[in-house]
C-alpha cells in the first residue's frame, strides 16, 4: 500500500509528477486554451468579478499565497489571501462581484467551511478547490475545481499542495482567457509551461541525495530559518511549516527583504538558513537575494541555497547548494517546494518521528 516506501508521505512526495499531470489532464487544449467545464460560473459572471479572496488553512493557505502573485499578474484582479479562521470575524467586505476561492484538500475543514458560509451569506460567489469528491466544501460552493492528486494519507500536505497551486493557476489563466485581460494573448505560452511541470517535478525528485544527507546532519539543530521573495516567500513559509509539523523543530520563514528590518538579529554562528533563490533572467529580485545570502553567511549562517541549474552567482555563498530545474518564476514553487518536503521528512525520520501521523495533528480538522 505504501508502494515500497517506509511512509505514505514518501510515496505521496514521489507521486507528485503524476498528481500535477492528472490535475492538468483534460483541462489544457492543444491550441493552448483552457477548458474548465466544471466552472459553473458563466462568462458574464466571471467578467463581473472585481475582487478575488482566497480562504484556506495550513498548507492550503500557502498555496493561496503563492497563487496571488500569478492571479494578479495574469488577471489584474486584486486578490487577497486570508486564513479561514480570521476571515469572517473581521466582517469582510463582500458582494456579488467578489469571487471567493476556498482551498481545502479534505473539503471538511470547519474553519474554511464557516468562512465560505459567511461569504455566501454576503452573496459572494464561492469556488472551491478540493481533492475529495463530494465533500462538504464543494457541495456548499457555487462551483468546484477538483485537484486530482489521489488520496493523501500523510497528515502533512505534499502532493495536494502542489496540485492546489496548479488549480489556482488554471483559474487565473482561465479568468485571463475569458476576460481577455491584457495578458490574454500570453495564456497559450503559460499553458505550455504548465504542461512541462510534471517533467520538471520529476527532475527535481531525481536529485534529492544532498538534501537527504543534509537533513540527517541537522537532526539536532535547534532552529531553522527559511527566506524567500515573491513566490519564493510562500515556498519558505511552507518549508517552515513542514519542519514544524514533522520534525517538531522551531522553524520560521521571512520575506527576504524583511531580514534587515529585524530577523537578521537572529543570525548566529551555525544557524541553518534555507534560501529560495528566484530564477535569474529579468528578475531583479535575484540579485537582491544573492546579497541576502552573502549578508547572512558573513554573520555565520549555514546557508542552504535552492537555486536553478546554471546559476553560478550563489556558489561562493552556499554551504549546501540544491539545484532546481529552470522554470519560469511563477512556476518555481512547484519545483522549489519538493526539496523542502524531503528535507522536513528526512529530518523527522532522523529524529525518530512518525511522519505520517505527527503528534497532535489530524488530517482534517472538523472543529473551529
Ligand atoms: C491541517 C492539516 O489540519 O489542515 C494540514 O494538518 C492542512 O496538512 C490543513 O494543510 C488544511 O486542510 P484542508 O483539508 O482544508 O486542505
Amino acid at each position: 500500500e505504501k508502494g515500497g516506501h517506509d511512509y505514505f508521505m514518501l510515496k505521496e512526495i514521489a507521486e507528485q509528477p503524476k498528481a500535477v499531470a492528472d490535475t492538468l489532464l483534460g483541462r489544457l487544449t492543444p491550441q493552448g486554451r483552457l477548458r474548465l467545464d466544471e466552472m459553473r460560473l458563466s462568462h458574464d459572471e466571471l467578467r463581473e468579478i472585481d475582487k478575488i479572496v482566497i480562504i484556506a488553512c495550513g498548507s492550503a493557505f500557502y498555496a493561496g499565497l503563492t497563487a496571488k502573485y500569478a492571479i494578479e499578474h495574469w488577471t489584474r484582479i486584486p486578490c487577497e489571501v486570508e486564513l479561514s479562521s480570521e476571515f469572517r470575524y473581521r466582517d469582510p467586505i463582500l458582494n456579488r462581484a467578489t469571487l471567493v476561492i476556498a482551498i481545502s484538500q479534505s473539503g471538511e475543514t470547519m474553519d474554511t467551511l464557516m468562512a465560505l458560509r459567511h461569504a455566501r451569506e454576503q452573496r459572494a460567489r464561492v469556488l472551491a478547490i478540493c481533492n475529495t469528491n463530494g465533500s462538504t466544501i464543494p457541495r456548499e460552493s457555487d462551483a468546484v475545481l477538483y485537484t486530482h492528486a489521489g488520496p493523501e494519507v500523510g497528515v502533512a500536505a505534499t502532493k495536494t499542495f502542489l496540485t492546489q497551486v496548479v488549480a489556482c493557476y488554471l483559474i487565473g489563466l482561465y479568468l485571463a482567457q475569458v476576460r481577455e485581460s491584457k495578458f490574454g494573448d500570453e495564456v497559450a505560452a503559460e499553458v505550455d509551461q504548465l504542461d512541462r511541470m510534471p517533467a520538471a517535478v520529476r527532475a527535481v525528485l531525481g536529485t534529492m541525495a544532498d538534501i537527504r544527507a543534509l537533513a540527517r546532519e541537522l537532526a539536532t539543530a535547534k532552529s531553522v530559518l527559511f527566506i524567500g521573495r515573491h513566490v519564493g516567500y510562500p515556498v519558505a513559509l511552507e518549508g517552515a511549516l513542514k519542519l514544524k509539523e514533522l520534525a517538531y523543530m522551531h522553524a520560521e520563514a521571512f520575506a527576504a527583504g524583511e531580514l534587515k528590518h529585524g530577523p537578521i538579529a537572529l543570525i548566529e554562528e551555525g544557524l541553518p538558513v534555507v534560501v529560495v533563490v528566484p530564477p535569474r533572467g529579468r528578475d531583479v529580485l535575484h540579485d537582491k537575494i544573492v546579497s541576502n545570502v552573502q549578508e547572512i553567511r558573513a554573520r555565520g549562517a549555514r546557508t542552504i541555497v535552492l537555486a536553478e541549474e546554471g546559476d553560478e552567482s550563489v556558489v561562493p555563498w552556499a554551504d549546501t547548494l540544491i539545484r532546481l530545474p529552470r522554470v519560469p518564476t511563477l512556476l518555481q514553487p512547484l519545483v522549489a517546494t519538493v526539496p523542502l518536503q524531503i528535507f522536513a521528512c528526512e529530518l523527522a525520520m532522523a529524529r525518530g518521528n512518525d511522519v505520517d501521523q505527527p503528534r497532535n495533528l489530524a488530517k482534517s480538522v472538523t472543529v473551529e
